[in-house]
This record gives C-alpha cells, structure tokens and sequence, in this order.
C-alpha cells in the first residue's frame, strides 16, 4: 500500500498564479504560469465540476461512472475578476478562485463557508509510470461528520479515519479491514447542520483521509489520472445523494419476484439436491423467489456449460422449478478456462478478446477452473460478444437472473490477489493499463452480463447480481457484499454497509445472511434474518463448508421466526417495491440512516444501528446474543411500536423490550403501510384486495404505494399507478385523500383499511362527500373497512 507520508511531501508541485482565464458557456479555464489548468463547469446550481490538468491541455474526457442520459442546467452563472480572486456566483452557492495559488473555496448565498481548500489540488510526479500521482487537501473542521465511500466495514461516521479504494477479493473480511470489493470514490461532508457532496471520478487506486492524519485536513488523491471531482450542494443529505445518485444514474426497476426472499448455497447440486431444498421452503411454507447455482453446476468450472453429471436437463429442470415459483439465478464468473475444446475460449482466442500482457502475451491466471484468461470488458466489442454469449442460457434454458463474481478481479495464489498493473485495456478506445482499469472492471462485466440478459430475457427485466462495481454500476446490477463472516461483529458490519451502499447511489445491495465463512449459531442466523428482510437485497448465502444454512438447519424456533420475517417482508412488498420506485425516479435512497433523516440532530451523527427503511418504518437490529430488547435512539417524531401499537415520543434514547421472535421496529405516525397478503412466492396469488394499514395521527402526513405489471417495460410507457395517501388526523375525523397517477389499473378492487390508533369511536363515515351505511364498506365497528380502490376522499367522523 503506498500512502504518501510528510517525506514525500517533498516532491510535491503546486500552481503557481494565473495568468490568463476563459469562459465558454458553462465552462471556466483558469490558467497558471506553470501550464496548469482549473475547469470549472457549472452543471447545475448545487453541482459544480472542477478538473485540472498540469500538462497545459485535457485528455479525452471519458468516464464510466456518469451517466450520460443525466440532464443539466442552471440558472443563473456570474462570473467577475476581483482584486486578488475570481468569483463564480450560480443561484446556490458562490465559488471563489485565488489568483496567486488557485486555491478554491465554496460558499452559500449568505457567504457561510462550505468547502475550503487547505492546500488544495497539488501533485508528485510519477517517474515510474508517467503522468502524476493527483492530491487534493481541503480544510476539515471541527465536528465535522463524513459519510459514504459506498463498502466500507467501519462506523458509519468516517471522520478520523484514512480509506483505500482498491476492489479486492477480501476473502472473510475483518471490521475495519481495507480494501474491499467496491469502490465508490464519493463522500458526503455535514457541518453546522449543511451537507455537501464530492465524487472523485477517478479511477485508478485513491485514497481518503478524513482529519487523520491530519486533524484539520480532509484529503483524497489517487495514483493517477486526473484531479477530477464534482462538488455537490446540499444542504440536506438528500439533496446531495438524489444529486449523486442522479450523476451516476439510477437501476431499471427491477422484477418484483426480486424484492423477494432468494436462498443461496455454494454449490446445491446435484438436481435431487436442489429439489430438496426447493421442496423444503414449499413444505414448511418459508416463502422464496429464486434458488441459486454456484459454481458446481458447470462442467469443470467453464462458464456457459452445464455438468451433464449433475444437471443432465437444465431446460427441464428450470422449467419445473419455474412452476413450483422458483427464479434459477447462476454464477458466472470472468475466468475462462485455457482450453482449445471449450467453445467459450476458442472464440474469445479467435477474436483476440483476451487482456494481455504489456508485452503481447495474453494475461494467464488461476482462478476455480485452473489457468484461465480473462475478457478485457472495457472493450465495446468484447462486451457486445459476452452479451451474446447468454442467449442459451437465458432464451433457451430459462434462466431468471446472473450472479457475477470474481470480478475484482479475483486471481489465486499471487499475492495481489489480481492481475499485474501491466495489463492492457482497451477502456472503450482510451487504451490504458491495469492501474486505470482495474477498479472498473466488475462493473463492466456486469453492464455486459445486463445488456445479455436483456437482451434476450425481454420483455422481462433482466436481474444481475454483482461482487465488484464501482460508483454507477447500479445502472446495471445488483450487488452483495462479498464473504462476510458467520459473527455478531459481521451482523453489525452488514447493517452499516447497507446504509452505507443506500446512501452512495448503490441501494439495491445486501449481505449473505447468516455470514458465507463458517457457521451461525440458531441465534445468530435468527438476529440476521430479522434484519436481513429489511434489506433491499435479501438472499441467505453461505460457503457450505462448514454445516446447512437453510432456514430449517437450526431448530423450530428459528423456522418459525424466519418464516414470520420472510412473511413480513412479503406482505410489504408494494412498499418495498414503491422504496424502489422512489430510487429509480429521484434517487432517493432505500434505507436512510438516521442522519440522513434529521441531519440537524446532532445525536444521529454517530448512530450506526438505527435505520429508515423507506420513509415510515424504523429498523433496530438486536447485534448481541441474549438480548431481550436494547437501548436505541428514536428519531424526531412520533412512533408506534410495531408489536405493541404503543406510540413512542422521539429525539431520545430508550430501551425498547423485545421477545426472540421480534426486533425493534417503529411506524412513524400518520403512516399507511401497504401490504399484499402471504405469498409463497411472487404472483403465486392473484390480490384481491391492497391493505393499507393507517397509523392515525394528530396532523397531516403523506404516503405512497407504487404498483405496476411486477415485471416488463409498459410501466414506461404510463402503466404503473402511483398512488399518494394523504392522511389528516383532527380529534374526531380521520380524512384520507387519494390521489392517482398513471394509468395501471390493478385487477384487486377494493382496498382493506386498518385503523390502527384511533382515538374516538366511529359514528359516521363518508365517501367522496356521501355518507355510507356501516355495511356498505364491512364496517366490523372495530379497525376494518372496505372500500372501493378508486375512492377520493375517506371521511371518518367521530
Ligand atoms: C466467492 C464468492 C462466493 C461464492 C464462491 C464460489 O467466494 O464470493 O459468494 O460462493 O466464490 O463461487
């Protein structure tokens, strides 16, 4: 690891002053007498774009990471020469450029500091490779807080802490073990109760200390490439990861069956094996979605072959799970196997779509099926070729969803545990090295896997899984966080990772529930399922190694509590699957840490256990064994306890009893939760009726339930229903408002409302303004009513 020390601060170059400066449209070059140059691009009020160069011109500007369908645009950009600074005001925040050192400070409207350089952009020249190692240092200041970074298995708070981004196959990683598999160079800063936002689009191996080694200071530099970053806006968290997120991009929704529960072994097989397992969830009633294939399926670990031991007829055998509700999602790892009989390397030969060497020689390295080569997939073509190479997989045998792995990438037995830094790619005609590379190269592999499966899925959604990524691979995949560990440690771990993924662009995440090394205790599998189904991702998965690690492996007890989560999860279903919708139009990320929720309570700063799950849920996970309940932090609000209905008044700490069989979980008052009933599986009933559980409030709050076909494209073209519930509690009148957009008619007709709450006794009830008998909507004079699920407004009247 090389990590720059005050020694090499003695080969650091800085600019000197600026001599001549130009504007074109949204773009501001400043020029130094020592040949650097500051872009300054305005892409939209909160979002500026600050790049520098030290050879006197640009490269080509190209980046995996943004998402060119984003759209830009400001209103209002002035520039003007002071004295001794340039001032570049948009209708946001003002940007201030020092003439004599090109140090940069940005300001909100009321002149209040935001991000200051200390330093500022400065640079070692790197004789070794060419071109520089890229610095920047800004000012940190005092309780200031830092989040995001995407993987990182430390305290969610990153103040104090130096970070590496470096996508590793960190095999049982421990807390506050660095690197991990992903990289997201983005980082959120909060102070004095204003968030802002920097993406370091860069991605060769780079660095992030946040004050320390230096308690004053923040900086990130990386081994190459260019000081390129974008600086977001706040002041609210939100506005900074919907900017982010909306920067990197934003997934396809993804099929319902998804959001489901998927079980995971390395490796169910032989086929008997995996109808066992299928055939178990079935009898027990544990509902699940998707069974997964690891590696054994294949023929000596070649991808795109079956073992015709094992699976002598996958198309049947697909077929069959299919009917029983089973989604069959397989690995494919990058890897190919050396060998001339196997048709997937011979066309990568023929081609020539294998990386290789800085010297001509193809890149050869050991990975499960012995000496492989690997496909450079920062080529267009070698991706349009690996797309293509799904078709039997996907038209023909029926397979659901890809699991990509390895893709660091992963190599065994060497000590980098990836492939040497000479290696060449194409990086879509930028030719460059590994070192460039390589932390891009999960990413598109999984893009190359997506734009396969959807290719030849449509008109379905296609569904990949991903190890690696870095920041906007969520346009095409899903990820987990690679081999955790069967501990409380790594329960605590998965929790704050998942927040940590939600709030940098990446949310449709989750861990291998019950720890993939080594073996759970009952309590811990238990403690992990409860939170698991809060995850977006919920899959248990686990090396196999070392004992089962199905839902029936550790007694009744834990049979019955994965059962009662798992059917948790699948009763709310439409409000995971409106979370989803919310991230897929605005960005909005799935879980909210509690600073994210009330950034100005300075108590959340530090809470790492507490999470939003959607707008209206709160999560506590129990992460010690022997636990009957735990000390929490409820936020701002009012809340009702879930089990007990009891409401609990927030900004506090408490303790929070609970059985085995529960976690803390809070609604915030006002809430209506939607929920679909049990289902074994996705689609397996036909809905005949939406609950909408109704949380009364003294006051006014909104909710939303999306819904669409659960799979296919129409909901582009208008049909999905996004529903809006506005809810106003008075002493005695509850009033709920509906309003509708877009044009999916659901095939259920009535919805089924539970008042939970209520403070006065219902005498009349209204519909749309009439007045209706208690039977007419199944008025039981107790919390249940009926209606039609196209009413306007539900008056309750006391
Ligand atoms: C890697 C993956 C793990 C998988 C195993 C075998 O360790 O992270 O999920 O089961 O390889 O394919």
């Amino acid at each position: 690891m090389i990590i720059n020390t005050e020694l090499e601060y003695k080969g650091d170059l800085f600019p000197s002053k600026i001599v001549s400066y130009t504007q074109e449209v949204d773009s501001i070059f400043f020029n130094t007498d020592n040949n650097v140059i500051l872009k300054v691009t305005v892409l939209r009020d909160s979002m500026i774009r600050f790049r520098f160069t030290t050879k006197g011109y640009f490269s080509n500007d190209f980046s995996y990471a943004i998402d060119k369908s984003q759209s830009h645009g400001y209103n209002n950009l002035e520039v003007s020469e002071e004295k001794d600074h340039f001032k570049i005001k948009t209708s946001k925040v003002s940007v201030i450029v020092q003439k004599h050192d090109l140090r940069v400070g940005i300001y909100d409207l009321d002149g209040k500091t935001i991000l200051e350089d200390e330093i500022g952009f400065h640079w070692e020249e790197n004789y070794e490779y060419g071109g520089n190692i890229v610095k920047m240092s800004k000012v940190s200041r005092d309780g200031e807080s830092f989040y995001g970074l995407g993987d990182k298995a430390t305290h969610l708070n990153l103040k104090g802490k130096r970070l590496e981004n470096w996508a590793t196959d960190q095999y049982a990683f421990s807390k506050d073990q660095e690197p991990l598999y992903k990289v997201v160079p983005f980082y959120i800063g909060l102070h004095d109760d204003v968030s802002y936002g920097v993406f370091f689009d860069n991605t060769f191996r780079s660095y992030f200390d946040f004050a320390h080694e230096r308690k004053n200071v923040t900086s990130f530099w990386a081994d190459g490439g260019e000081m390129n970053y974008y600086f977001i806006y706040g002041p609210k968290m939100s506005d900074v990861v919907k900017t982010y997120t909306h920067l990197t991009g934003k997934p396809e929704l993804p099929p319902l069956w998804t959001l489901g529960y998927h079980q995971c072994k390395w490796s169910y097989y032989p086929e008997s094996k995996v109808k066992e397992i299928t055939g178990k969830f079935r009898e027990l009633q544990i509902p699940c979605d998707a069974i997964y294939l690891d590696i054994d399926y294949m023929e000596g670990f070649r991808c795109f072959t079956w073992s015709k031991e094992y699976f002598p007829d996958p198309k049947r055998m697909v077929a069959e799970l299919a009917k029983d509700g089973f989604k069959t999602v397989v690995i494919i790892d990058p890897g190919i196997k050396i060998d001339k009989d196997y048709w997937v390397y011979k066309e990568g030969l023929e081609k020539d779509y294998f990386c290789k060497r800085a010297d001509g020689p193809y890149m050869k390295g050991k990975v499960w099926p012995g000496d492989c080569n690997f496909p450079d997939y920062t080529n267009p073509e070698v991706r349009e070729w690996w797309a293509g190479l799904f078709k039997e997989l996907v038209s023909e045998i029926g397979v659901k969803g890809v699991w990509n792995d390895m893709n660091e990438p992963a190599v065994m037995e060497v000590p980098t545990k990836t492939f040497p830094l000479d290696v060449r790619h194409n990086y879509d005609g930028n030719n460059c090295s590994h070192r460039k590379a390589h932390n891009v190269y999960g990413t598109q592999m999984a893009r190359a896997t997506y734009e396969g499966i959807k290719r030849f899925a449509y008109p379905k959604r296609p569904f990949v899984i991903t190890r690696s990524a870095y920041s906007g691979a969520q346009r095409y995949t899903s990820s987990w966080t690679g081999d955790n560990v069967a501990t409380w440690e790594h329960l605590w771990i998965a929790n704050i990772q998942m927040q940590r993924m939600s709030m940098s662009g990446m949310g449709f995440t989750g861990s291998d529930i019950g720890g993939f090394a080594e073996q759970p205790s009952a309590e811990l599998y238990a403690r992990w399922i409860q939170l698991g189904v809060f995850h977006p991702f919920c899959r248990t998965h686990s090396s196999g190694h070392h004992g089962e690690q199905e839902p029936w492996s550790f007694g009744d007890e834990v049979i019955d509590i994965t059962r009662k989560f798992v059917e948790l999860r699948y009763q709310l279903l439409p409000y995971l699957y409106t979370m989803f919708w919310q991230y897929v139009n605005d960005g909005v990320p799935m879980l909210k840490p509690l600073v994210y929720f009330d950034q100005e309570d300075k108590q959340t700063h530090y809470r790492t256990d507490e999470f939003i799950f959607g707008n209206q849920i709160l999560v506590c996970p129990i992460l010690e064994p022997n636990a009957l309940g735990r000390r929490m932090y409820l936020p701002q609000g009012n809340w009702y306890n879930y089990w007990t209905q009891e409401v609990v008044k927030g900004k506090r700490e408490l303790w929070v009893a609970t059985d085995f069989d529960q976690i803390p979980l809070f609604v915030k008052e006002g809430a209506i939760i939607p929920k679909y009933p049990i289902q074994q599986y996705v689609g397996e009933l036909e809905i005949v009726d939406l609950s909408l559980e109704v949380f009364y409030k003294l006051g006014k709050e909104k909710s939303h339930v999306y819904e669409d076909a659960q799979d296919g494209y129409d909901y582009n073209k208008g049909r999905y229903s996004y529903k809006t519930f506005s809810l106003n509690g008075k002493d005695k009148e509850l009033i709920i408002q509906q309003h509708k957009e877009g044009d999916f008619e659901t095939l259920y007709k009535t919805i089924k409302i539970s008042l939970i709450g209520l403070p006065f006794k219902i005498k009349e009830i209204e519909i749309d303004n009439e007045k209706v008998s208690f039977e007419s909507v199944s008025y039981d004079g107790n919390c249940c009513i009926t209606v039609d699920k196209d009413f306007t407004e539900l008056h309750l009247i006391g």
